[in-house]
């Protein structure tokens, strides 16, 4: 199988590639796609190099199936040149989470909906990923009424970019503008701002994780409010929920809900300080929960503390996952 990775130079398309040298899945050819000022520049894959070519030229390589990791922007430019050659994406981007055509997926929640005809499969929004891990069981048993977040994201969230400010920050680099992230210093500081501001005075982050967790729940009832904000964490997405259900619950039964959960961790003993951190669930897959606790000021309403590695289950290992599920099940369109 040939698979096309547009982006291989960024954190996801990096990612993607070293998660895949590792997997068992069958890919004979890479065909690395980046932008032009990386044409020609070589990459290694399972011992064989490949260069780097640009979006213009992809089908010329005739890839099987493409995965989609370079922005918005170029997925609304690429993505129909793609279907109409009846290739496959799965694409990283937000470009087309929200088309009620499109569908958005969770492996671990609803692979089971994929057909032959989904020719282009979203990939939620990283936070939105470890968020419904944590709690779509929960949902299918007690049915969430609210749900109140406030998300601590990493700058690995934002790209390469981003990564690059914070340590130019750190050795005291003067950046242009232009070359910055982000319009304030990230190092030392928190931005409540993740995405840009929509006329309701949320951001676009913010909507992003309240809209997919409505479409992949498939339950506009659930009510969410959520403040996204970026924290100078090298790694690792965490967030705090709040859920309000509508049947009544016992906090033993959360926890063994939690515990059986598919590719979720319960890392929660506040005898000894035990609870998830960014940096424990660095290259980890796995989503992490902890500090679950009833919350009194509310009927039916608890606390917990969610954090995953944003850029394996929250991009590659979701979107990976994805394919390896396209084709165990033979749903490959080529
Ligand atoms: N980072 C995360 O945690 C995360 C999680 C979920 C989803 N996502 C989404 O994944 C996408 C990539 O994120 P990232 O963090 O990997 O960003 P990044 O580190 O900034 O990388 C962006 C990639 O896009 C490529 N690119 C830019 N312009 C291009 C063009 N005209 N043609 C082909 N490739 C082009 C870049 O190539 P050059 O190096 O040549 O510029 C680079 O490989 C975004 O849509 C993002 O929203 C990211």
């Amino acid at each position: 199988m040939k698979l096309a990775i547009i982006g291989i130079t960024g954190l996801v398309g990096l990612k993607i590639k070293e998660i895949l040298e590792k997997s068992q899945l069958y890919i004979d050819t890479i065909i690395p796609v980046a932008s032009k000022k990386n044409v020609g520049k070589q990459v290694l894959f399972r011992k064989k190099y490949y260069k780097i070519i640009n979006c213009d030229n992809i089908l010329d390589y005739h890839p099987d199936i493409v995965l989609l990791s370079a922005g918005a922007e170029i997925s609304k430019k690429i993505v129909p040149i793609l279907i109409q050659n009846n290739i496959t994406v799965i694409d990283n981007s937000s470009a087309w989470r929200m088309n009620k055509n499109v569908k958005l997926i969770v492996p671990e929640i609803n692979a089971n909906i994929l057909t032959k005809k989904d020719k282009i499969i979203s990939n939620p929004n990283c936070t939105t990923i470890q968020l419904l891990m944590g709690i779509h069981n929960l949902h299918k048993i007690f049915k969430i009424k609210r749900l109140v977040l406030s998300t601590y994201q990493s700058i690995t969230g934002t790209g390469k970019n981003a990564i690059k400010q914070l340590y130019n920050e750190r050795n005291n680099i003067v950046m242009s503008n232009k070359e910055m992230a982000y319009q304030y210093k990230i190092d030392m500081n928190i931005i409540p701002q993740i995405d840009i501001f929509l006329n309701n005075g949320y951001t676009k982050e913010e909507i992003k994780i309240i809209n997919e967790t409505k479409k992949i729940m498939n339950d506009d009832e659930i009510k969410i409010t959520a403040t996204a904000v970026r924290v100078p964490v090298i790694g690792g997405h965490s967030i705090s929920v709040n859920i309000q259900f509508d049947k009544s619950f016992k906090l033993h039964d959360i926890f063994s809900i939690i515990k059986n959960t598919d590719g979720v961790i319960l890392k929660d003993d506040i005898n000894n300080n035990i609870y998830p951190m960014p940096i424990d669930v660095h290259e980890k897959d796995e989503v992490y929960i902890g500090r679950i606790r009833i919350d009194e000021s509310c009927k039916n309403s608890l606390n917990m503390w969610i954090v995953a590695d944003n850029l394996r289950k929250g991009a590659a290992t979701n979107a990976l996952q994805i394919l390896d599920y396209l084709i165990k099940n033979k749903i490959l369109s080529k």
